[in-house]
């Protein structure tokens, strides 16, 4: 009866066409589903020279899936097992129902669903003969590290982005089941930014703290994205036109940073809540003078400045940043479980994440309110063809 359900709604799915999931159509003849409106039937495509999901703009929701691969998946199983993700994913992406879908109807409202996968070192060390860039391995300890296992590592990462939450957890479902055989969930983590069509497009996002967070963050489509995030370095072959990816949950501690004032909540960053402008003037992306001092003499941008801190006069430790908020339902006197989920995107993580890091680590007065409890690192394998699948690298 089920396997009957499923194989109905696969034949059902292929009845509805490209043109059917624009349409608006509130009562749809027999044997169609209802569409997506205008924006829910926005696609972005899934085969290209680079995954999608990095240079795509943040869609209003993302989930991030960490897998463990059991013990007896070897290569080959790997392989059948990227093959399987990368089919769905393709359907899903382009608003059509996963291979044994058993809700199709959930998948015909795409909202620029993307799919990104990444390899942690515990699925590229099982492939024969495959080189693993150096870089892939948990980050160094840092002193501000509160990291708890269970946010930790994983073989496999899914980040699936949608601004639609049914469209995500429904991927997610499918994608989810997909593993099943191969693996468990290790950790999922749950994001979100306003909603879409909430601000103008292109607004730079806020962080639980109140603030603009993604200001100084190169544009995808300029020569300095290009060098940060695709540009191959010492990476292996099989990863040119990927890149690498660092996950941390990053909890705040939001009844702590409640008890300062607005005037210290700007100086721990070095920019104005309202507008996100430094605070030595002008408005969100004009520069900000880090030699500006106030009249008793004092840096105007203080010396334990998030922003004085993060920055790099070196061309190498650049990152692209793609964040999402957490907010967990907690339970009687817990305190809020909140934070970010930071995510960011470089072609080497020790030679870009790390001295950030480390700096930020030494210095930074947010460390008063923020403290990352989870944290890995994965290779971004590059994009595939119609037909392939990502990972194919792996298989010469
Ligand atoms: C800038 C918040 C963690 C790297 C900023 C800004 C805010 C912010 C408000 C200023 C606006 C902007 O340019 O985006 C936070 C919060 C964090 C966090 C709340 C943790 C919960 C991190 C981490 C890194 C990082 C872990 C990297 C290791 C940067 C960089 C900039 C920045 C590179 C731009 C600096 C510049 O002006 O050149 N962050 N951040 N941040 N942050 Fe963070």
């Amino acid at each position: 009866l089920l396997l009957g359900g499923a194989a109905a709604g696969v034949g059902a799915a292929a009845l509805v066409g490209a043109d059917s999931l624009l349409n608006t159509r509130s009562t749809p003849p027999l044997g169609e589903t209802p569409g997506a409106a205008a924006h829910g039937g926005q696609t972005v495509p899934f085969h290209g020279t680079h995954q999608a999901g990095v240079e795509t703009p943040p869609q209003a929701h993302g989930k991030f899936v960490a897998v463990d691969l059991a013990e007896d998946v070897d290569a080959e199983k790997i392989r059948r097992l990227l093959t399987l993700l990368s089919d769905d994913a393709a359907k899903l992406t382009q608003g059509k129902a996963a291979l044994a879908d058993s809700e199709p109807e959930l998948a015909f409202v795409p909202a620029r669903l993307t799919v990104t996968f990444g390899f942690g070192p515990g699925l590229v060390d099982r492939v024969p003969g495959v080189p693993a860039p150096a870089w892939l391995k948990p980050l160094p300890e840092f002193s501000v590290d509160r990291l708890r296992p269970e946010w930790n590592s994983g073989d496999l990462l899914m980040q699936i982005c949608a601004d639609d939450p049914l469209t995500v957890s429904h991927a997610a479902r499918m994608l989810i089941k997909d593993t099943r055989a191969f693996g468990t969930v290790r950790w999922t983590q749950d994001g979100f930014r306003r909603a879409y069509g909430a601000e103008p497009d292109g607004t730079t996002m806020r962080n639980l703290m109140g603030q603009v967070d993604g200001t100084v963050n190169a544009r995808p489509d300029t020569d300095a994205f290009e060098t940060m995030v695709w540009e191959p370095r010492d990476n292996p072959e099989w990863l040119h036109g990927g890149t690498g990816m660092v996950v941390r949950r990053i909890a705040m501690d939001l009844d702590e940073w409640d008890r300062l004032d607005r005037p210290g909540r700007e100086e721990s960053v070095g920019r104005r809540l309202f507008d996100g402008a430094p605070l030595t003037g002008g408005t969100e992306h004009d520069e900000p003078d880090f030699d500006a001092l106030t009249p008793l003499g004092f840096p105007r941008i203080a010396e334990y400045a998030h922003i004085r801190r993060a920055r790099s006069d070196n061309p190498d430790e650049q990152v692209f940043r793609r964040a999402y908020n957490y907010d967990v339902p907690t339970l009687g006197d817990e305190g809020q479980d909140a934070g970010l989920i930071f995510v960011s995107y470089q072609s080497d993580v020790d030679l870009q994440f790390v001295p950030i890091q480390r700096r930020l680590d030494e210095l930074d007065l947010l460390n008063e309110w923020i403290s990352p409890i989870g944290s890995a690192v994965f290779a971004v394998p590059p994009g595939c063809a119609e037909g392939g699948f990502i990972g194919e690298t792996l298989f010469p």
